[in-house]
């Protein structure tokens, strides 16, 4: 539903000239539903239209986060941690770690911000799967040959959403806070700060222990901030 306002990234999306629609939508299903719709719209009216689907997780926008990977270069970290929304970031990245020749031990852990974790896996597996079909050959060979599905490097987490997506949670709230003061590194209320809430809860219970390199990949998102006016 149209909230009424065009603050935060609404107000960027028409800063930039984007036509917005408001589709009511919640669940992935309704979701895909309302862009199928839309889709079907703009054809009749003889447009072109291409469906970027939620969160570009389809195997091209996958690739984006495998060549992000690459980008690290050789690193000795023993965690990465990340946001796993609609799935496509942290596919990417775990093919990443998979196909990595230079480090046997970093673990990819996906904090999910808003489907349970048999959902989230369903939909990261999806991603690695349609984006292996877009790897050169000897690469997807690799990626076969490691049963990629059952890889006790990839962890993924469901117990930092709280209430539901886009609902901050007191932990995510003093996350951001935290980081922003000590820091200097603004965190998103939607993905990022619950994310951060997740990390710095298994560091509190020892799974993170203080001798691990851990990289926290950041994802952005701080824009929507300014759709608050507290925390
Ligand atoms: C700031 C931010 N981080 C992470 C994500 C989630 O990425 P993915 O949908 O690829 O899991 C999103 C998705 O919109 C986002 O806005």
């Amino acid at each position: 539903m149209d909230p009424g306002h065009r603050k935060a990234n609404l107000f960027l999306d028409q800063l930039v000239g984007a036509e917005i629609c408001f589709s009511g939508a919640y669940t992935p299903k309704q979701m895909e539903k309302a862009l199928d719709n839309a889709y079907s719209e703009w054809k009749e009216r003889g447009r072109n239209p291409y469906i970027v689907p939620i969160g570009g997780s389809n195997g091209l926008g996958t690739l984006g986060y495998v060549d992000a990977y690459q980008e690290l270069g050789e690193h000795d970290f023993d965690w990465i941690v990340v946001t796993a929304g609609s799935g496509g970031t942290y596919a990417g990245l775990a093919l990443g770690v998979l196909l990595d020749q230079h480090n046997k031990q970093t673990k990819l852990l996906g904090f999910s911000p808003w489907l349970e974790k048999q959902e989230i896996e369903k939909r990261v597996h999806q991603c690695m799967e349609q984006a292996s079909e877009l790897l050169p050959a000897e690469q997807k060979e690799t990626i076969v040959a490691l049963s990629f599905d059952r890889h006790e490097r990839l962890l993924l987490d469901d117990q930092y959403i709280g209430s539901g997506y886009g609902r901050i949670t007191p932990e995510a709230s003093e996350a951001i806070r935290l980081f922003a003061q000590k820091e200097a590194i603004l965190l998103d209320q939607v993905y990022t700060g619950k994310a951060m809430a997740g990390m710095l809860d298994y560091i509190q219970k020892g799974i993170i222990q203080p001798k691990e390199k851990v990289l926290f990949w950041h994802t952005g998102g701080a824009p929507g901030l300014f759709a608050l006016d507290q925390i």
